[in-house]
């Protein structure tokens, strides 16, 4: 099973991207956690689309074309998701037509320093993945909240109970994804 993932960060140690790496670690045995990172995808410009896409958008887009479910880790600003993984997300929406994401299972997760753990970026993230035929897995939700106290300096989740969670978080990933086959 091959999960397309992405962080809505692109800061080099951001809790999110620490959170896709251990969940390539964690995974069960049958699931593939390729990271996509969203460095260099330019913002949505539908004029730069009609010239065709750049060359990091047309790599983004066939890694979900080819994957059979996606995973994202989502950041919280401002109370909403980040301008990068929304972009990510108009991106993949397109064209219309022949949308690379459309009707791919997903599960959304996310990192934050706070104590509501992306709570709200994670709910204006599945609003949006509605809207673009994503099948997101309902429950069950994975909030790491306080996630500077969860990671090591090298962004290890050291966290055992935390890891224990994730294990199980990503087995209900895998179980979703299965259930579209
Ligand atoms: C934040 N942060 C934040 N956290 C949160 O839980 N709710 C929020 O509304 C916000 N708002 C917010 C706005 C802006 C502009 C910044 C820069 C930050 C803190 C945020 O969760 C923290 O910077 C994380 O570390 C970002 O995720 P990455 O980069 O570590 O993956």
């Amino acid at each position: 099973m091959k999960i397309l993932a992405f962080a809505g960060s692109l800061r080099t140690g951001s809790f999110n991207k620490s959170l896709l790496r251990a969940s390539k670690e964690l995974a069960p045995e049958e699931m593939e956690i390729h990271i996509f990172d969203l460095e260099g995808i330019p913002l949505f410009n539908a004029d730069v689309e009609e010239e065709g896409d750049p060359e990091r958008v047309t790599a983004f887009k066939e890694s979900i074309r080819t994957a059979d479910g996606i995973l994202i880790a989502s950041p919280e600003y401002n109370h909403g998701m980040t301008g990068v993984t929304k972009n990510a997300i108009d991106w993949a929406s397109r064209s219309a037509k022949d949308a690379p994401i459309s009707g791919k299972p997903a599960a959304v997760f996310g990192a934050s320093p706070s104590v509501t753990g992306t709570a709200r970026s994670q709910d204006q993230l599945r609003q949006s993945l509605k809207s673009v035929n994503v099948r997101c897995m309902p429950q069950p939700e994975f909030l790491l909240f306080r996630a500077h106290e969860k990671f090591d300096s090298q962004g290890n989740l050291e966290d055992l109970s935390s890891q224990k969670f994730l294990k199980k978080f990503l087995q209900a990933c895998s179980n979703w994804v299965k259930s579209f086959e």
